[in-house]
């Protein structure tokens, strides 16, 4: 089985193909190296000691995508190119809605094509906005807060659609909660470049030493200890969801969605605590105020994954803490 993955160098992709990789599948990468480097796919040949076909290209690209389809014989496609910085989209929406929905259009356009109808699609625990309980069913309302989050809620309505107007599409549209962590042998992890807009990544270059102080959004939260609570996911076991999404939408046809996560929810504190005792090392922090558009907390209800792809996220949050720190270490 030959499977095609768009944006397959940035973090969850160059993950996921050393899954694939590690199950046999065979593999081709478009990239444009927007948010990643070509060296990844030579760290995933040696973790994997499998070899891939990578092609710098850019999805919104139809003769780039055309070419692929007719050189190879696709079974189904994993779709992570996309901008996914929330606030970023906030101060450039044309530039998010132009990137996020065109390489999805044209991605679509070009399986259709070719008959190949059998996608995974990288959603987000975004599209639940303000939850209004807790933990966060795929059945709950969906609404978002800003332009990426909007992105996604678009395209997962561009998927719905898709599969209404022709049964022969099999979609799986997965809403990843906060995904961490890295592959244990520290040669693939997650590098933003300046300054991190997530947590974990600051933690880590707190420290490291890069950066001199983590900012706790907040202290007065409706949470456990007043600081936003989140359902953090090793990326590796997120990446196994893909392996069991597309083994599922290789059998059976339809449109479903997934929540991934651990059904955990782990308090801005709480983390900081968790990395300082497994790794050994303090990780300076002040409380300033929120950050706007934070919610108090999110984290998953994930039976569905369970239930019907059979997969369960299987890593503690202490080894997302390891994992993620030794990345950092291993790549200085
Ligand atoms: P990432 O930025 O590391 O990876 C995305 C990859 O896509 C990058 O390598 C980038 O170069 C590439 N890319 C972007 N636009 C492209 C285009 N037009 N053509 C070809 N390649 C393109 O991001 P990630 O964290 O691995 O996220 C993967 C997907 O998962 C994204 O769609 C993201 O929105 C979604 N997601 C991520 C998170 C998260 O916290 N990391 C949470 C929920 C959902
Ligand atoms: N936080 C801090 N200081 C920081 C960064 C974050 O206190 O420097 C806090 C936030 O206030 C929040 C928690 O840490 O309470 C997690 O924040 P992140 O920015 O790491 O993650 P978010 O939950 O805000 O958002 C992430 C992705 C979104 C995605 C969402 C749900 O950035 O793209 O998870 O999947 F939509």
């Amino acid at each position: 089985m030959k499977i095609l993955v768009t944006g397959g160098l940035g973090y969850i992709g160059s993950h996921t193909v050393v899954e694939l990789l590690n199950n046999d599948y065979e593999v081709v990468v478009i990239d444009n190296l927007y948010n990643s480097k070509e060296e990844v796919k030579d760290k995933i040949k040696a973790i994997t000691n499998k070899d891939f076909q990578f092609v710098k290209g850019d999805v919104c690209d139809k003769n780039v995508l055309e070419k692929i389809f007719i050189e190879n014989k696709i079974d189904a496609v994993i779709h992570f190119a996309g901008y996914k910085a929330v606030g970023e989209s906030v101060q450039k929406p044309l530039m998010y809605y132009r990137n996020n929905l065109d390489s999805t259009l044209t991605l679509l356009e070009v399986m259709n094509q070719y008959n190949c109808k059998r996608l995974v699609f990288s959603s987000s625990a975004t599209v639940y906005g303000k939850p209004a309980s807790l933990p966060i069913k795929e059945t709950f309302p969906l609404s978002t807060t800003n332009p990426y989050g909007t992105t996604k809620l678009m395209i997962e309505d561009i998927l719905r659609d898709i599969y209404k107007s022709d049964n022969d599409w099999s979609i799986a549209i997965l809403r990843y909660f906060n995904p961490v962590g890295a592959h244990k042998s520290g040669l693939i992890g997650e590098s933003p470049n300046g300054i991190p807009n997530n947590l974990m990544p600051y933690i880590v270059k707190v420290a490291d030493g890069e950066l001199e102080c983590l900012s706790v959004f907040g202290d007065d939260y409706d949470t456990v200890d007043g600081t936003g609570v989140r359902d953090y996911i090793h990326v590796v076991d997120l990446s196994l969801g893909h392996i069991k999404a597309i083994e599922y939408i290789l059998k059976n046809k339809g449109i479903d969605e997934y929540n991934l996560g651990t059904g955990n929810g782990f308090s801005v504190l709480q983390l900081v605590k968790a990395f300082e005792k497994v790794n050994g090392i303090k990780v300076n922090y002040k409380i300033t105020d929120r950050r706007a558009g934070d919610i108090d907390a999110c984290y998953a209800d994930s039976s569905k994954a369970k239930e019907i792809l059979g997969w369960e996220a299987q890593k503690g949050i202490d080894e997302m803490c390891k994992d993620a720190y030794n990345f950092v270490i291993k790549n200085k």
